[in-house]
């Protein structure tokens, strides 16, 4: 059948890398001895207070149609986690509820960038942001951060990809995957720029709520008029399949993704929104508890990594994941990724698929049971001595 254009530009891209994944993930339900290391979703359970606001809904007969941007008090409780968060207080016209970080992602780029615009974006970045930041006919501009600089934000690269073109510039802080998150000196380059050439920055903060502090660097206070946020409930509340993300944004802006909404959410299901203000109640215990979590899984990575020879393991600021640097053992990344698998059967995620810097590293999640963290290293070192 013929697609459209925009089925044809967001196809296809990096598709390769997940095929490990996938593999291991049919071969997990077949009750195969897999370690699945390739995905960022922790085997923690939503809390139960917010699994039965949901019930409670429900069975109160909450399964109608609801607002296309989302119910007064869900909007008021992203309102306040946003302000502890950030420091910017908004009202609540200025936020959108969507489904999900990814969801308010597409809706925002594809508000604000077109044929013939620009994105900036940092390399290495989230797999579907190509795909995003295309859906809507704008080109991705790639500013690399190069393993060298620890993937650190490059001013001079930066500055050098702007052009009369640029619309706008997309942040990841923490960043997927690196785990890097911003330092209030490099984010002044970007403020800096946005004023000079007008341009907004779409900051993506889905994981600022589980880095050490439960915040991050950020610019929404300082420049309120040209940043926008996106959030979303699935990292620091253990609740990835809910699909709970909004954006807060400019008044203008919103009424834009309401028109987007309308023809394509429609609206999130009431008895998610009422599960959603729950959560946001719960916020302190659910990021507590997803970064006490994490910490020590990634500890426990760490140091199952640190003595395997012709790889390094690089430390994390915040999130899920660890890089491994594996240019010493004479693989690129897409082999070491599919021989470890064949023959170790341990996925991990090729770091090309995120960009170029990170070809040459492969990406391990550390959200999973610490055994598995354990056997999953273990192999990874077996595999690395056989080289
Ligand atoms: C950087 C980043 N942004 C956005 C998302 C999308 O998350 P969700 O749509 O579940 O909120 C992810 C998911 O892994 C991510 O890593």
């Amino acid at each position: 059948m013929r697609m459209s254009g925009l089925i044809e530009r967001i196809s296809g891209d990096g598709a390769d890398a997940w095929v490990t994944h996938y593999a291991a993930r049919a071969a997990e339900d077949r009750g195969e001895d897999v370690v699945v290391l390739s995905v960022g979703d922790p085997d923690l359970d939503t809390h139960p207070g917010i699994v039965e606001r949901a019930v409670a809904a429900l069975r109160a007969g909450d399964t109608h149609y609801t607002p296309a941007s989302g119910r007064e008090p869900l909007r008021q409780a992203i309102a306040a986690t946003h302000l502890a968060r950030t420091g910017q207080a908004v009202a609540i016209d200025q936020i959108a509820v969507l489904s999900g970080g990814q969801n308010a992602l597409f809706a925002v780029l594809s508000c604000l960038a077109g044929p013939g615009d620009e994105v900036i974006a940092f390399d290495p970045m989230y797999t579907t942001y190509p795909a995003t930041v295309g859906a809507g006919g704008a080109t991705l501009v790639r500013v690399v951060q190069s393993a060298e600089r620890g993937f650190r934000f490059d001013a001079a690269a930066f500055r050098a990809a702007l052009s009369p073109r640029t619309r706008v510039v997309l942040l990841t802080t923490p960043n997927n995957p690196t785990g890097v998150t911003m330092t209030d000196d490099e984010l002044a380059v970007v403020a800096e720029a946005a004023v000079q050439h007008d341009l907004v920055i779409v900051a993506d903060e889905v994981y600022s709520g589980i880095a050490p502090l439960g915040r991050v660097p950020g610019l929404a206070a300082r420049l309120p008029e040209r940043v926008v946020t996106v959030g979303s409930l699935s990292k620091t509340h253990a609740m990835t399949g809910w699909r709970v993300g909004w954006l807060v944004a400019p008044r203008e802006l919103i009424v834009g993704v309401e028109a987007l909404t309308m023809c394509m959410l429609f609206g999130l299901p009431g008895f998610i929104q009422e599960a959603a203000v729950t959560a946001l109640g719960l916020s302190a215990t659910c990021e507590a508890t997803a970064r006490a979590y994490l910490d020590e899984r990634k500890e426990l990575m760490l140091a199952a990594l640190a003595d395997v020879p012709k790889v390094s393991a690089l430390r994390p600021d915040a999130g899920m994941f660890v890089l491994l640097d594996v240019r010493g053992t004479g693989l690129s990344s897409a082999e070491f990724m599919r021989r470890l698998f064949a023959t170790e059967r341990v996925s991990v995620v090729d770091g090309a698929a995120f960009g170029r810097a990170t070809d040459g590293f492969v990406r391990l999640s550390f959200a999973t049971r610490p055994a598995l963290i354990a056997e999953g290293c273990r192999r990874i070192a077996r595999f690395c001595r056989a080289l």
